[in-house]
């Protein structure tokens, strides 16, 4: 199942998303593929200790002929790059962001991460993409090729500003207005009982595809991405360690 977790705000986990999901189903014995699709390669410097240049989703969307094995590596964590079982990674790096200018003009343009995928996706049983913060031809590939959205959200005023565009933009790109998503809570505070009530107000019309699990505002969260880790790693007794093996769980109840 190709999972991609999108939302075309900046801010709103994705990457901490990808990052700590990732691990968790490669924990669980998944075989898990993470495709680091934002030119920042934010999920990227969690598995990876130095991203060389010539080896990153930049390559496979240049040519058609890159075989795919050859930007995927084993993930790993810390300084001593302990190898983490079940989890392989695609890293980006900076340059991805003058490679999606240049593809922009291509032709079958959006189809260019999914005829690269057709080949490994077998081999995998979830391949989880953290998209860059806006709609361009990376998020498109990323729509094009998956078969699960799912859209972070996080608690404030304008927490679901712009979903209407992201509807419409996904609309576009699968050609049809029946595609699978699920809306994830993020960074709940359960102090701010009014502005919590209001979100979940405002989230009522989409409570099919509402995500029971909802991640709370945690520090070590915070944290672990700063210190390059997943929030298991970094501290299993947090509420986040419990909140994204939670979401696991769920989603590998959907998944089955
Ligand atoms: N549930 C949470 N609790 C605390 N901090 C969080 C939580 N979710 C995300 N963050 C922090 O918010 C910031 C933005 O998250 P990030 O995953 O980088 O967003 P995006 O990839 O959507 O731009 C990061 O510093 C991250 O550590
Ligand atoms: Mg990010």
């Amino acid at each position: 199942m190709k999972i991609i977790i999108l939302n075309q705000k900046g801010g709103a986990g994705k990457s901490t998303i990808s990052t700590n999901m990732a691990y968790c189903l490669a924990m669980s014995g998944k075989k898990t593929l993470l495709i680091d699709m934002d030119p920042q390669a934010h999920s990227s410097v969690i598995f990876c200790t130095d991203i060389p240049r010539d080896q990153t989703v930049n390559e496979l969307l240049s040519s058609k002929s890159f075989k795919i094995d050859n930007v995927i590596r084993q993930a790993v964590l810390g300084e001593n790059e302990e190898p983490v079982e079940n989890l392989f990674i695609i890293p980006s790096n900076i340059h991805l962001a003058i490679t999606a200018e240049q593809i922009t003009t291509k032709i079958h343009r959006e189809k260019l991460l999914h005829n690269h995928l057709k080949k490994i996706e077998k081999d995998y049983d979830f391949i989880i993409i953290d998209c860059p913060p806006t709609v361009n031809v990376l998020t498109i590939n990323a729509i094009y090729t998956s078969d699960m959205i799912l859209i972070p959200t996080i608690y404030g005023r304008y927490s679901l500003d712009g979903i209407a565009d992201l509807f419409r933009s996904i609309e576009d790109v699968k050609e049809s207005s029946d595609f699978k998503y699920m809306i994830l809570r993020n960074a709940r505070d359960s102090r701010n009982k009014l502005s919590n009530v209001f979100v979940e107000e405002q989230l009522e019309p989409y409570r099919k595809n509402l995500l029971k699990t909802v991640i709370r505002r945690n520090e070590a969260i915070n944290q672990a991405q700063m210190n390059n880790e997943p929030v298991m790693v970094f501290d299993p007794r947090s509420y986040g360690a419990e909140d994204f093996k939670e979401l696991t769980e769920e989603i590998l109840r959907y998944g089955n």
